[in-house]
């Protein structure tokens, strides 16, 4: 009996680090909200937040914990960042912003490596070196800023570093982004190596896709301030897509505001599917937890623990989300696309775009026909081309074959869902879907399952079958519905070709051939600094450049005010 309590608090006292041996490590991810208050008040109970997380006894086994983007401070209290060369602990010289000092002190006192995304500044005047390589020139302010990731490690030291590349709109006015890409990874005392970036990052080539293809990094950390779009990049549908395409580990922590479309956050084992997810109706603070197999060559992959799949039950009314606000993906317009009659029960379609081609078999059975529900209308869809975006923000090259949710016949009511005002019925499941395409072999390629359903939730693998064929000059893709599905929004391959054509952001300074910095006080409209609003040093030519024309233009457009962080 005493030693049973003797275990019992041994059990309870000591904590279980994983070792370099062991098969899996103990990972989690936190959604948080972003908190109301003024800036200083906003980063303080922010970092008050995290550290109740780091504090609770959730987190007593954990090896490794990502926070999401944007959420813990601001530009009033960015902070330096030490060179993770110098493995500098701000536990012990807190020489930095206190949310800082603190969350490495709690990092240190709990054991953990801790990933933060923050606001960064760093000087860069002629005394500083002129900071670091970005495209923009040193502001006359001698600060310049970055959206960051800092890795703290177990002894809360800074041990990696990742500027941010792909910003998402208004951002460009605010962070700098560096001309050589940062390509960020660490090692840890659990024999894992974590490659890491941020956001909008993820659909393009650089650095993401270099971490995988060419420093073989197989365990992701990703922080997030998502807004999801339909029907093909809400947030746990693209991390869960992303990691199964790579086959690679992905720990993916997003900021929680649904009715602001962000939210979602997981743990994805590649194509072994998700190991913990979750998207919110209500901004949430929530820690998901795994153990996440390792990967390691040569050795025979970690069995999970088989999860015991419900069985179908054919439902005319499915629980579904309706709170999580969304944008609509405008690329579908161009699409070749073929609407399926409201009962259909039986399809059998070839659908191209120009050369390419997409070869559907769809079925359903009915569930029952309610007068008084709406219901979801189907497209089938095939595109191959350069005149798409992502989010209306980048230039995309993408190949797509895919099924969708529209409200009615119209193309332009796909991309929503009905309100939370609106019944809807499933008056037919789906039995089987099969979808195949071939896609050209390129070196910047990514083709991914991209799945969801009523919840914002994409379909577990188990659910369908993904097969890839090599022929000599493109893969074959087919995706199968393996098991029958009441209520689908997508369901389809959705492949990024990663191009190459820029996008300028209508900003001078990211405008690859302007990249002569520019000596701060001289004034040239065609070549403008960037100034951001709340900037107290007036801009040089205010009343001409572009950015500051969009800022006022944005301030007169309060969604707008929502995207400029
Ligand atoms: C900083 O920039 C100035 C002006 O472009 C240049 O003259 C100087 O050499 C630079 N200093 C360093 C250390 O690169
Ligand atoms: C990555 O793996 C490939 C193939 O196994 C190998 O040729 C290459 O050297 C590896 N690269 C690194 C940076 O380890
Ligand atoms: C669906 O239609 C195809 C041909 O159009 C046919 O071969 C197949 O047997 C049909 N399947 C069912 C379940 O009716
Ligand atoms: C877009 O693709 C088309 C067709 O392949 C090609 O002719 C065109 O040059 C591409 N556009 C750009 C800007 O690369
Ligand atoms: C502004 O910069 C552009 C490109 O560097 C140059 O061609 C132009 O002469 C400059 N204009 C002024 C007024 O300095």
């Amino acid at each position: 009996m005493l030693l049973l309590v003797y275990i019992l608090i041994l059990i309870r006292v000591t904590k279980q680090l994983s070792l370099p041996s062991d098969p899996t490590y103990f990972a989690g991810v936190v959604e948080f909200p972003n908190l109301e208050g003024s800036d200083r008040q906003h980063t303080a109970l922010a970092s008050e937040g995290y550290r109740a997380i780091l504090e609770s006894d959730q987190t007593n086994d954990l090896d490794i914990i990502v926070f999401p983007e944007y959420v813990l401070n601001n530009r009033e209290t960015a902070t330096f960042v030490p060179d993770p060369n110098d493995r500098m602990s701000p536990c012990i010289s807190p020489d930095y912003e206190m949310f800082l000092v603190e969350l490495s002190c709690a990092a240190r006192s709990r054991k953990i490596y801790v990933v933060l995304n923050l606001k960064e500044k760093e000087l860069c005047g002629p005394a500083y070196g002129n900071g670091s390589n970005t495209y923009n020139a040193c502001p006359e302010t001698g600060v310049r800023y970055f959206n960051t990731n800092v890795v703290l490690d177990r002894e809360g030291r800074i041990i990696s570093r990742y500027r941010k590349t792909h910003l998402w709109r208004h951002e460009y006015y605010k962070n700098e982004v560096l001309k050589q890409t940062d390509i960020s990874y660490f090692d840890t005392d659990f024999g894992v190596t974590f490659g890491h970036f941020i956001c909008f990052d993820m659909l393009f080539y650089e650095p993401a896709m270099q971490l995988v293809h060419e420093k073989n990094i197989t365990d992701i950390i990703y922080p997030t301030y998502w807004f999801s779009e339909l029907p093909f990049l809400t947030a746990v549908q693209l991390q869960e897509g992303w990691a199964f395409a790579n086959n690679v580990n992905l720990l993916a922590a997003d900021g929680s505001d649904p009715s602001g479309k962000t939210t979602g956050s997981g743990i994805y084992a590649g194509r072994a599917g998700r190991l913990a997810a979750g998207i919110f109706e209500e901004p949430t603070t929530r820690l998901i937890t795994a153990r996440v197999p390792k990967r390691r060559p040569g050795q025979p992959a970690y069995e999970l623990p088989t999860v015991v799949q419900p069985i179908f039950q054919p439902q005319l009314i499915s629980q579904r989300s309706t709170k999580l606000a969304t944008f609509r993906d405008y690329n579908v317009d161009i699409f070749s696309s073929e609407l399926l009659d409201i009962d259909f029960m039986n399809v059998s379609k070839t659908i191209c775009h120009h050369d390419f081609c997409c070869d559907f078999n769809v079925q359903r059975n009915v569930i029952g026909f309610s007068s008084d529900h709406a219901a979801y209308r189907y497209r089938l869809a095939a595109y191959w081309g350069n005149e798409t975006t992502f989010i209306r923000v980048d230039r995309s090259e993408q190949a797509v074959c895919a099924l969708f949710a529209c409200l009615d016949k119209e193309l332009y009511s796909c991309g929503y869902t009905f309100p939370s005002t609106r019944q809807v019925a499933n008056q037919l499941y789906f039995n089987s879907i099969k979808i195949r395409g071939s896609f050209a072999t390129a070196s910047r390629r990514l083709i991914m399952p991209s799945t969801l359903d009523g919840m914002m939730m994409p379909l577990s693998v188990a659910q369908y079958k993904w097969t890839e064929t090599e022929l000599s000059r493109e893969t074959r893709v087919e995706l199968e519905l393996i098991q029958p599905k009441n209520d689908l929004l997508t369901f389809g391959i959705w492949a990024n070709y990663f191009t190459k054509i820029p996008t300028l952001h209508n900003l001078d300074h990211m405008q690859p051939y302007r990249n002569q910095p520019q000596s701060s006080g001289t004034s040239n409209t065609s070549n403008a600094n960037i100034n951001d609003g709340s900037n107290t040093t007036p801009s040089v030519n205010n009343s001409t450049s572009t950015a500051s024309a969009i800022t006022s233009l944005c301030s007169l457009m309060a969604f707008c005010l929502m995207l400029q962080f």
